[in-house]
């Protein structure tokens, strides 16, 4: 297997991040150092980070209702507390994507750096949707239908979403991208301020129909994935119903 492949796979990093570790020179290989992210290597091949010996460990995907207050990374740097707190399994995970501090509701965490991937790069196209709150209530047409074609952000134009009105001021979107606080800044760049934000889907997984012992997710709550669960986030285009 190649050599970023492997790293991904050994829950080490992304497969992007892998490639920069590779390039930085912080990979050895048999204890040489090995700058070749195509470079051919098995579990016999002595991959080493920062030499500290790297070994595929088992692959786990949970699922977290988030509370609002955590982030998003596997360690924050203020002290805050982070997603990766509220989940209960022994394997170091990191989350898939972002949410903001204050938005809650569904974000995945794993060990499985292909698979965050996959989930994550706008090529994939895995749909995420948000309820919005958003003030002044309600949404003039104009505004959906910007929402919709895309709105001009200042890292460039939003890709076409589609977007409904579940009542006045809750929006319904759903987008194949993930920049950065993107829907807080779609809303803001149509004139409208988001006061709540929640995720409720991500592929092919629904926040509603995520139970566990029978009942939804609570907030802070989460439950690691299914084997079949995990088959269909996999291929959430071949299957697009939701669990
Ligand atoms: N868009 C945002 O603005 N914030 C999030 O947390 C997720 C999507």
């Amino acid at each position: 297997m190649r050599l970023a492949k492997y790293l991904a796979h050994a829950g080490v990093a992304s497969r992007r991040r892998a490639e920069l570790l590779i390039a930085e020179g912080r990979v050895t290989v048999g204890g040489e150092p090995s700058i070749d992210p195509a470079r051919d290597v098995d579990e016999s091949s002595g991959v080493a980070v920062d030499g500290k010996p790297v070994a595929i460990e088992e692959r786990e995907v949970w699922a977290l209702n988030k509370p609002a207050g955590f982030v998003s990374t596997a360690r924050d740097t203020h002290g805050r507390p982070t997603v990766t707190e509220l989940v209960s399994s022994r394997r170091r995970l990191y989350p898939v994507g972002r949410l903001d501090a204050d938005t809650t509701g569904l974000i995945l965490l794993t060990n499985d750096g292909e698979l965050a991937e996959r989930l994550t790069h706008p090529r994939h196209g895995v749909e995420k949707v948000y309820r919005a709150h958003v003030e002044p209530r309600p949404v003039g047409e104009p505004a959906l239908r910007q929402l919709r074609s895309g709105v001009e952000l200042d890292d460039g134009q939003s890709a076409a979403a589609r977007v409904r009105q579940l009542e006045p001021g809750l929006l319904e979107l759903t987008l194949t991208e993930g920049r950065k606080r993107q829907v807080r800044r779609m809303c803001a760049a149509v004139g409208h301020r988001v006061v709540a934000l929640e995720r409720i889907a991500f592929g092919p997984l629904h926040i509603d129909r995520l139970v566990e012992d029978g009942r939804r997710l609570g907030e802070g709550e989460s439950r690691r994935l299914t084997a079949a669960e995990v088959e269909r986030l996999r291929k959430p285009r071949v299957d697009p119903r939701r669990l």
